[in-house]
């Protein structure tokens, strides 16, 4: 009897892949990271990338499997991530998604990477509609609304640089190494917000903009070198976290005053910052879901769990379909539905 799905995650710099019951379990969840390679260039390469998913993708995917203690013929279905994300890399998981599809004779699901983020919350809790969704990543920063399941409404986010990008390009400026993230996050412990950094304008009141903030402390560390004098890393740290989170929970605090909701999730890498999951908690009225640690970054679970509810819904993709490096949320469902 054929009971499990099969996800699949490549999108990135991670090689996952999870299986899950048709109840919504994780009965595995294997991840593999290339971060100490891409840590010496200072950031993902992506033709690297796409190599070590090719050397990886098989045995992770053995793995997953054993790990679930099930076999390949136990699989009803295979989800993997179609976009967006570094299209070589993109290319892997999606391939090996298709042949396992074709030779197990299943369907295969194609989900979108950040409805997978927003997934993640649901391994806590099943989501309460209307629901507003905080994604914040390496790649993106937006606010989605949904007014019901499946409904991606991006009513928000940011005019250039993502929320995580700021963070690693900040990281790479004082010397910190990639990815920067974590790392700005635990220096900010030892340090105070006392550098004054600006919050540039937006139009919208939903959106933010970050490349303003990394230049002024891009300027900030040249000049201080410049004049010989000192930066104090930590507080550098502190007042950056603190005026990068500060911009974007209060977008979201002004869209909900306008789209009220009955629930908030946080989704992305940067929902793993230990600033953003407290502050965001004393701003927001409504419930707020914050994914399990383990499940902030890229992983094949949240995939999986996608995939569980489209699988309940026939959501299927032709074995012609091909990935889509810049795939927009919005599009995602409509997408599935026309093949
Ligand atoms: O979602 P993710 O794993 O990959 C993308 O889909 O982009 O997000 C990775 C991003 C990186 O920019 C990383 O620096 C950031 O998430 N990140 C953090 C933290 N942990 C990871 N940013 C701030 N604080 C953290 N604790
Ligand atoms: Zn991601």
């Amino acid at each position: 009897m054929k009971r499990y799905i099969l996800g699949i995650e490549s999108s990135c710099d991670e090689t996952s892949c999870a299986v899950i019951d048709e109840n919504g379990k994780l009965l595995s969840n294997v991840v593999s990271s290339q971060i100490d390679v891409h840590t010496k260039f200072g950031g993902v390469m992506p033709e690297i990338a796409s190599r070590m998913h090719v050397e990886q993708i098989s045995i992770v995917i053995k793995k997953a499997i054993d790990d679930a203690n099930i076999t390949f013929k136990d699989l009803k279905a295979i989800a993997v991530t179609r976009g967006p994300g570094l299209i070589g890399a993109l290319h892997v998981g999606l391939q090996a998604a298709k042949t396992l599809a074709l030779a197990l004779e299943i369907p295969l699901i194609p989900v979108h990477h950040l409805a997978g983020h927003i997934y993640a919350n649901t391994f806590i809790k099943e989501l309460e509609y209307p629901c507003m969704a905080l994604v914040v990543s390496g790649g993106h920063t937006q606010l989605v609304y949904m007014e019901k399941e499946f409904s991606f409404n991006i009513i928000g986010g940011t005019k250039d640089d993502a929320i995580g990008e700021a963070y690693d390009k900040v990281a790479r400026v004082i010397g910190l190494g990639y990815p920067g993230g974590p790392k700005i996050d635990k220096k900010a412990k030892e340090g105070k917000p006392s550098y004054k950094l600006p919050t540039p304008h937006v139009d919208s009141p939903f959106d933010v903009s970050y490349s303003g903030l990394k230049t002024a402390v891009i300027n900030l560390a040249h000049n201080t070198k410049a004049r010989n004098e000192t930066l104090n890393d930590a507080d550098l740290c502190a007042s950056f976290q603190q005026t990068a989170v500060h911009m974007v929970v209060k977008a979201l605090t002004n869209a909900l005053e306008v789209y009220p909701c009955k629930m908030v999730v946080v989704a992305g890498g940067v929902a793993a910052n230990s600033y953003l999951r407290s502050y965001i908690k004393e701003q927001v009225k409504c419930e707020v879901l914050l994914p399990e640690l383990w499940c902030c970054s890229d992983n094949a679970a949240m995939i999986a769990k996608v995939a569980k509810r489209m699988d309940e819904l026939k959501m299927y993709a032709p074995l012609d379909i091909g990935v889509n490096p810049n795939w927009s949320l919005s599009d995602f469902i409509g997408d599935v539905k026309n093949g």
